[in-house]
């Protein structure tokens, strides 16, 4: 059985003081439940990853990172990188997010490299993948999916892939109200597991963790995560409010 993972990415949201009373009411909240099989991950905007990381220390709540340089030092004025994070003991970091791959035209080769920092520094990346409406349209969501984890992911060494948690978002989704139906998100994490099965093997693929991303809310985050190879969410606007990002996680419970 494998673990479910929900992780609330904030974006460019809350002020500093919004984020601390969410971090806390989070918080106090995950830590009331039992979260055997579930894991919870918050991934705040950069300025505030050392006050969530004080707020959420020595609780089941674990922190990530929403970005990643693809170099470890340097000159490179505004950059965070893996080794940053791994000093202030940040465990995750979302890589290939599709807000990132449309404004700051991240492409797979790019995204390659940011993978491969942040395993160099013991951070687990939370990969993004996923395709836009007209490659759906088109029936291509597939074959791109098939590239970006072929050409971000799938150079790596079975010991360094076990530590990548993907998350399938199809861009469609994202912040528009509009969900994958629990079938279509069936489709394409099977799809991905039998990629990860003809590269990596049986035992990779079964225990590989993909997570769905794409307006998951508290309503349909049961039915989402019920599919058999539906490990969990990347929850973009329903982590921004407490209660709510909370139940998604009480529903992930429920489904182990
Ligand atoms: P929404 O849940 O707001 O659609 O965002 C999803 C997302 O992009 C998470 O990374």
């Amino acid at each position: 059985m494998r673990t479910l993972l929900v992780a609330g990415n904030w974006k460019m949201n809350k002020t500093f003081q919004e984020a601390e009373v969410l971090t806390e009411q989070i918080t106090e909240a995950v830590e009331k439940l039992h979260l055997d099989s579930v894991e919870v991950v918050l991934c705040p905007p950069a300025p505030y990853l050392e006050m969530v990381l004080d707020l959420t220390d020595e609780t089941h709540v674990a922190v990530g990172a929403q970005n990643i340089s693809d170099h470890d030092f340097g000159a490179y004025t505004g950059e965070i990188s893996a080794p940053m994070l791994r000093s202030m003991e940040v465990e995750y970091c979302i890589i290939g997010h599709s807000e990132r791959r449309k404004y700051f035209h991240e492409s797979n080769e790019l995204l390659a490299q940011k993978v491969n920092s942040a395993l160099k520094f013991g951070i687990a990346p939370i990969f993004c993948c996923g395709e836009v409406l007209s490659e759906r349209e088109g029936g291509n969501h597939l074959d791109v999916v098939k590239s970006q984890l072929e050409e971000s992911l799938f150079h790596l060494e079975e010991k360094d892939f076990r530590n990548v948690v993907i998350a399938y978002e199809p861009v469609w989704a994202i912040g528009t109200g509009k969900t994958a139906t629990p079938e279509q998100a069936q489709e394409m994490h099977a799809y991905l597991r039998q990629l990860i099965l003809s590269k990596y093997g049986e035992r990779v693929a079964e225990d590989a963790i993909i997570l769905y991303g794409g307006s998951c809310t508290a309503g349909n985050a049961f039915n989402l995560f019920s599919q058999p190879d539906v490990d969990g969410g990347l929850i973009g606007g329903a982590s921004l409010k407490g209660e709510e990002f909370v139940e998604i996680v009480r529903i992930a419970i429920d489904c182990t």
